[in-house]
């Protein structure tokens, strides 16, 4: 199976996927952070650094994808998937951020991508409140996250509602009240209540 776990910045998706993995035998496939050659620049100054922070990332997590899909027989948990990314690259054109130009050369590299990928089997929304998270960035102390506002936050979370509900039209979507972190095994609990959800759904379908 492949699962994708989504979320805003200091939900919990890092620790999430790792514990997963671990817990099935899984593979984990880590966000790119440290080894993010703009993520610094990008958080000083949006403007310069948005449109090739965002081409960066795609890139990044097309080639993550296609080793997901290549080695699928494993098992893969993935630390944020690459259709998360257009809520940021959208978010950032709407802010003026990213100009027209730049956003559209970007879509037509992710619609062109798209065609290559294939959605989670499940996809795990890690959902907290912008207030709870900015507590967790703070808390975890990034240098280069220090400038994360609320207001950013607070948009980036609205962005994750709207794809939230538009992904559930693809895939089986696991809505968690991250809030508070559940055990690892009470994860496994509802990811398996998620799958046999379509195997009764496949089951009805044969026999109707
Ligand atoms: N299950 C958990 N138990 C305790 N602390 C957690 C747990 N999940 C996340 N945290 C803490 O919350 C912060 C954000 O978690 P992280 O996994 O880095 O989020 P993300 O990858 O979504 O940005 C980190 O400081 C992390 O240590
Ligand atoms: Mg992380």
């Amino acid at each position: 199976m492949f699962i994708g776990i989504s979320g805003i910045i200091g939900a919990g998706k890092s620790t999430l996927a790792q514990d997963l993995a671990s817990r099935l035998g899984y593979e984990v496939y880590n966000e790119p952070v440290k080894d993010n050659p703009y993520l610094e620049d990008f958080y000083a100054d949006m403007k310069h650094w948005g449109a090739m922070m965002q081409i960066h990332l795609l890139f990044r997590r097309f080639e993550q994808h296609q080793q997901i899909v290549w080695n699928k027989g494993k098992g893969a948990v993935q630390d944020r998937t690459i259709y998360e990314d257009t809520i940021f690259a959208s978010m950032l054109h709407e802010d003026g951020f990213i100009d027209q130009r730049d956003y559209q050369t970007y879509l037509g590299h992710f619609n062109l991508m798209k065609r290559f990928l294939v959605y989670p089997d499940i996809l795990i929304y890690l959902r907290v409140e912008p207030e709870t998270s900015v507590q967790r960035i703070t808390d975890r102390g990034r240098k280069a996250e220090a400038g994360i506002t609320l207001d950013y936050m607070k948009k980036l979370h609205q962005g994750y509602e709207d794809f939230i509900e538009e992904m559930e039209n693809y895939t089986r979507v696991l809505v968690l009240d991250w809030t508070q972190f559940l055990e690892v095994d009470e994860v496994v609990e509802r990811v398996s209540e998620k799958a046999n959800e379509k195997r009764e759904f496949l089951r009805d379908l044969r026999n109707s």
